[in-house]
């Protein structure tokens, strides 16, 4: 019936409607280098928009909408878009916060609540989620994406879209999703951000298309191409991911939008003379909608009458988009009642605090002297001196790419941990983010609502009297909080990669001033990738990475804090110990000379140590590795079983159920309930291509209470086992697998099977 009407509709269509149908623009504020302005309303009216981004609110998107559904000729509803990340108004932990829960069902939850939310705004079309596999911390883009691994990536991938689309575009509580950006944005060459991509097949397919893909199969009715290009070809024109596989190997059936101005961008990649040339080699690679490049709207329909583009080309464009309007139920239902002003209900904040305590991850937690693990602090805390530029900053704690979030609903840790402590709360400021001038800049960024005049006129501060001045604050204390960073919109998200991965400014001299006066510190960090920490790592006992929170971030620290949540967070990407050792991961492949020890780091006085692939500065190992978290209990892991020790390559074939089973018995042997994420790793031991030394294949969040024990039990059959071969075919081998079972992707309790 929906094919039926869309054919119908398009048989009324002249040409220049449908172009316009595959023209969007943004209409609202600018989320790329400059934004067109052109009078929307005439456009609209004479059909020659099909979607708008950045237009935002009932009131605004019914406005277009009218002029679209009562004066354009075919009353073709307008489809408004925004990159709602992680939240609309009521906004969670960023993304990457969000896939350290690796909890997908939690995932949904944020994803459902920000439909609603998006719903109520006009909005039935969100650019989310972002999925891709990113294992260079420098990229600024990691904050959006679910980390370093395609099995966890996949996952939350799945659970993005679930929520988002609640299996039914036509509900009132769904919005349409896009994954993005097709393809291995995340792999751009040193970790700069919109820079070329170079990889393997192999590598693309088993890496960095797996989430896509899992997105597709869970009915993602969008998807939005990358800026970056692969192996020469710019993403945005290219033929291979967007037809070849997209369409034709995994049956997408929705639409494709390109990034912003990707289309236009093509001329600087340089695949063509001119627009017209560049334009066609989009919409015949398969990307249906351009935007803000303004180059379909401009180009096309010289090139359709000219026989030059075959119409049948733009038809099919036209036809996916339509389907996915039609779905949405804009055609019988296009406008938004106007509702109140948000405000976050109880509900909403109890939802963002739950998530939240989710999202953190305990990274290092020693005995201090005359005490145990320094964290949880006792209830009854004494003084406590909280310190640095990311304590008391509401606006960091939503994150980059925060939608409407506003930050007047944003608590603080400072706020959080004053309604706990009172005035045994003691606060200085320290320094801040950034050092110097930079911090001016910050402050008055135009897209932060400064001009870069009033930072010019304004005395820098001096850190190293600030600095001094927490030293004393940390002094009048019994424990120092350091709550340190970086700024979320200036130095996280698009267009923020950076070279240098430690804390930003004078925050490592603060901390170690602070640590110096013998006082026991806590770091938190609110970071939106992994960082670059040794000397916190060695010396400071306790660590806790809280990234960008959410509205709810500082009460969700000062639950972890204070014991009230037990943490059981799990990186989703590891820490390296230098910036030289990025991209860091930790399924690493094999290499003809693997070093003896992973702990090598000093320069070698024996060939054994250096005829080795090692660096001769630092170990090879990640400060804190993938998978990795504490919890304020501990738990053992039996020995790993498999239901069998040989299965038949036959009974591992796509498509049947998993052969295998490996089992393990968890036990929360503390004395407090815990959850600990239970993860599955696999190594293929020989093979006709070589495969990575650790890959996760499963993993449970198991809740414990004291003394408890779970079984607890993975499949493994054709999905889990498979790889690419040189064909590019996905196979499995005879082989022997090793299986690891443990808390992190250092785990080493193993067992074994063999495939005949
Ligand atoms: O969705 C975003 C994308 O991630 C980066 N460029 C702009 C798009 C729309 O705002």
């Amino acid at each position: 019936a929906l094919n039926a009407k869309v054919e119908a509709l398009l048989k009324q269509m002249t040409l220049e409607e449908k172009i316009g149908q595959t023209v969007q623009y943004s209409a609202g504020f600018a989320t790329g280098p400059a934004a067109s302005k052109l009078s929307y309303a005439e456009l609209t009216e004479r059909g020659a928009i099909g979607s708008m981004l950045n237009v935002i609110g009932a009131e605004e998107t019914n406005r277009y909408q009218h002029i679209a559904m009562e004066k354009s000729r075919l009353h073709i509803p307008l489809l408004f878009g925004h990159d709602v990340i992680h939240g609309e108004h009521t906004i969670f932990p960023v993304p990457l916060g969000l896939a350290a829960s690796w909890d997908p069902r939690l995932i949904e939850g944020v994803a459902h609540t920000s439909a609603i939310e998006a719903r109520a705004d006009g909005l039935a079309w969100v650019f989310s989620p972002m999925v891709d596999i990113s294992r260079d911390a420098r990229w600024g883009r990691i904050v959006e994406s679910a980390g370093e691994d395609p099995y966890l990536g996949s996952t939350i991938a799945r659970g993005w879209v679930k929520g988002y689309q609640q299996g039914d575009l036509s509900k009132p509580d769904s919005v349409a999703a896009s994954v993005k950006h097709f393809a291995a944005y995340g792999a751009a060459i040193a970790g700069r951000d919109y820079n070329a991509v170079d990889m393997s097949d192999i590598t693309l397919r088993q890496v960095y298309l797996p989430p896509y893909h899992a997105a597709v199969e869970a009915g993602v009715a969008t998807v939005m191409t990358s800026f970056n290009s692969i192996n020469g070809m710019p993403a945005t024109a290219d033929h291979y991911t967007l037809t070849d596989i997209l369409r034709k190997e995994w049956d997408f059936d929705g639409f494709v939008v390109s990034d912003w101005g990707a289309v236009a961008e093509l001329l600087n990649h340089a695949i063509g003379p001119d627009g017209t040339t560049v334009a066609r080699k989009a919409i015949e690679a398969g990307t249906d909608m351009d935007m803000e490049g303004n180059l379909y709207a401009t180009t096309l329909a010289a090139q359709i009458r000219s026989g030059e583009i075959p119409e049948s080309v733009l038809d099919e464009a036209v036809r996916r988009i339509l389907r996915v309007k039609f779905a949405l139920g804009l055609f019988d239902h296009p406008y938004t009642p106007v509702t109140s002003p948000y405000q976050p209900s109880a509900a909403n904040r109890e939802q963002a605090r739950s998530v939240a305590d989710e999202t953190i991850v305990l990274l290092k937690n020693d005995a201090i002297e005359g005490h145990g693990a320094l964290l949880p602090l006792a209830k009854s805390a004494k003084t406590v001196a909280l310190i640095g530029p990311l304590a008391d900053s509401p606006k960091d704690m939503l994150g980059s790419w925060s939608a409407l979030g506003d930050p007047k609903f944003a608590v603080s840790l400072r706020q959080a941990l004053q309604e706990r402590l009172g005035d045994k709360l003691l606060y200085a400021k320290g320094c801040g983010v950034l050092s110097g001038k930079d911090e001016l800049v910050l402050e008055h960024a135009s897209f932060t609502g400064g001009t870069q005049e009033t930072a010019a006129n304004e005395a820098i501060p001096d850190d190293s009297k600030t600095i001094a001045e927490a030293v004393e604050t940390a002094k009048k204390a019994d424990v120092a909080i350091l709550a340190l960073g970086e700024s979320a919109d200036w130095m996280t998200g698009e267009a923020s990669s950076r070279a240098h991965l430690g804390l930003p400014g004078h925050q490592e001299q603060l901390l170690e001033a602070v640590a110096a006066t013998g006082k026991p510190v806590i770091l938190v960090l609110f970071t939106g990738r992994p960082s670059v920490i040794p000397w916190a790592a060695a010396h400071v006992p306790a660590i806790v990475e809280a990234w960008f929170p959410g509205i709810e971030g500082g009460h969700a620290v000062a639950d972890v804090l204070f014991g009230d949540v037990n943490p059981s967070g799990k990186l989703p990407a590891g820490f390296p110990r230098a910036e030289g050792q990025e991209p860091l991961y930790y399924a690493q492949m094999p290499t003809g000379r693997p070093a003896a020890r992973v702990d090598l780091s000093h320069m070698p006085t024996d060939p054994a140590e250096k005829f080795v692939s090692r660096y001769i500065d630092e170990e090879n190992s990640a400060q804190f590795p993938f998978g990795w978290g504490l919890s304020y209990t501990r738990f053992s892991y039996s020995k790993p079983t498999v239901n069998k020790s040989e299965v038949a390559l036959d009974d591992l074939a796509p498509r049947r159920e998993p052969a295998i089973t490996v089992g393990v018995d968890v036990k929360n042997t503390g004395s407090v309930a815990g959850s600990e994420v239970v993860q599955l790793y696999i190594r293929q031991m020989y093979g006709s291509v070589e495969q990575p030394l650790r890959e996760l294949k499963g993993f449970e969040r198991v809740t414990l209470a004291p003394g408890e024990e779970k079984h607890v039990t993975f499949p493994l059959g054709f999905n889990e086992l498979s790889f690419y071969n040189v064909k590019s075919q996905q196979v499995v081998e005879p082989t022997t697998y090793k299986v690891f079972v443990g808390g992190s992707s250092l785990a080493t309790q193993e067992t074994s099977f063999d495939v005949r």
